[in-house]
């Protein structure tokens, strides 16, 4: 403010100034019934605006606080007029600017309140209810009918040493045997389970003999993906370690499990094969569920579908694991539950239950 201008007209530039700024705030000094309030956020950022507005009009930098300071220096006739002018102008301003602020805080609690409150009438969203995936399922059928015929299902590692999952099923480093059993390794030596059959050893261990018991679970092989290979896939292992038993036991046990499995007319077929820790060895079948003998697609037109392998338990195997081979002989065998899983769902690729595509596992709800 220079002071060759006239004081008073100072004050009413800063008063003009003022209201022009001010404009922007009518609308929350009168006292109108809003429809729309202004939201939360709105209403923050226009009382920080009314902060800066204050500054601008009353801070100590203002032209009201200026022409204060002129109050001494106008001459003593006007002193009085102008000091109740200076007073009134800055008085008119903070009142106005109070009563925005006061409208401005109610307007924000009502927003918060709004905000905060929960509208407890309205539905609530109902969660997605998940299910189970179609190996589990499957692993919880086929541990149904084993747990009913008295065996124990186990639970066993998936990394294992060299001993459980190949010298002690009697596959001596250097044995052919191990090539189709390959696997993967970490660095220290231990390798991921090929097959169930390591829980063989270990139950046997554990409980000593007799003992049944089955294991399913995960295992691993260098085995290049296709329509029925999975570098890792489930199986389930059997066991049956007693006094007397028998080819003859391994034989019904397996049948009595594919009918309970697939229907009492199932047939099962039992063809010579090897595993270095049976003897002897033989591949399971079973009559196709969905022909039944004639042959259809989802038995490739064979009348027959490959359960798995199994024979009675070699006498090294139980050595290993401190069973007395004079005593106790058993049977063992080992099922592919994803390759069983295919069939029974009519899928023509075991790698479309690892996909984890929701539209394919929605299916077996
Ligand atoms: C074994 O693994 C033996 N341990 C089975 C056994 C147990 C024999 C006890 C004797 C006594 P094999 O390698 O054939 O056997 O595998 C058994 C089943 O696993 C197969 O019938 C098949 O269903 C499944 N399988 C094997 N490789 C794969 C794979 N890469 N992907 C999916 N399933 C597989």
């Amino acid at each position: 403010m220079s002071e060759d201008k006239d004081p008073k007209q100072e004050v009413e530039a800063a008063r003009t100034a003022f209201e022009r700024d001010f404009e922007r705030f009518d609308f929350f000094a009168s006292p109108v019934v809003l429809t729309k309030p202004p939201r939360f956020s709105e209403l923050e950022g226009e009382q920080r605006a009314l902060e800066d507005l204050r500054t601008r009009h009353l801070g100590k930098k203002s032209a009201i606080a200026l022409a204060k300071k002129l109050i001494g220096r106008v001459t003593s006739e006007e002193r009085a007029s102008f000091g109740r002018l200076v007073q009134d102008t800055e008085g008119a301003i903070r009142h106005s600017i109070d009563e925005v602020d006061r409208s401005l805080k109610r307007l924000i609690e009502t927003a918060r309140v709004e905000r905060e409150s929960i509208d407890v009438t309205l539905p609530g969203r109902r969660p997605r209810p998940g299910h189970l995936h179609p190996i589990t399922l499957m692993r919880q059928r086929i541990e149904d009918i084993f747990v009913s015929l008295g065996y124990a299902v186990e639970d066993d590692r998936e990394i294992e040493t060299d001993f459980y999952n190949f010298d002690a099923l009697n596959i001596p480093e250097g044995h052919p045997a191990r090539d189709p059993q390959d696997t993967f390794y970490t660095t220290e030596g231990f390798a991921l389970r090929s097959q169930t059959s390591t829980v063989q050893i270990h139950a046997m261990q554990r409980r000593g003999a007799p003992v049944r018991m089955i294991a399913p679970g995960r295992v691993f092989r260098r085995d290049t993906p296709d329509p029925t290979h999975n570098p890792m896939f489930y199986q389930v292992e059997g066991l049956c370690v007693d006094r007397g038993i028998t080819m003859a036991h391994l034989k019904g046990t397996l049948a009595e499990f594919v009918q309970r499995l697939f229907g009492p007319e199932t047939k099962t077929r039992f063809r010579p094969s090897y595993f270095p820790f049976t003897e002897p060895s033989a591949e399971v079948d079973y009559s196709c569920f969905s022909c039944g003998g004639p042959g259809c697609r989802i038995c490739k037109q064979s009348g027959w579908i490959e359960l798995g392998g199994s024979g009675m338990v070699h006498p090294n195997v139980l050595q290993a694991a401190n069973v007395d081979t004079e005593e106790f002989t058993g049977f063992a065998f080992g099922l592919g539950i994803d390759r069983t899983c295919a069939r029974i769902y009519q899928l023509d690729d075991i790698r479309l239950l690892f996909e984890n595509d929701v539209r394919f596992l929605e299916q077996f709800r």
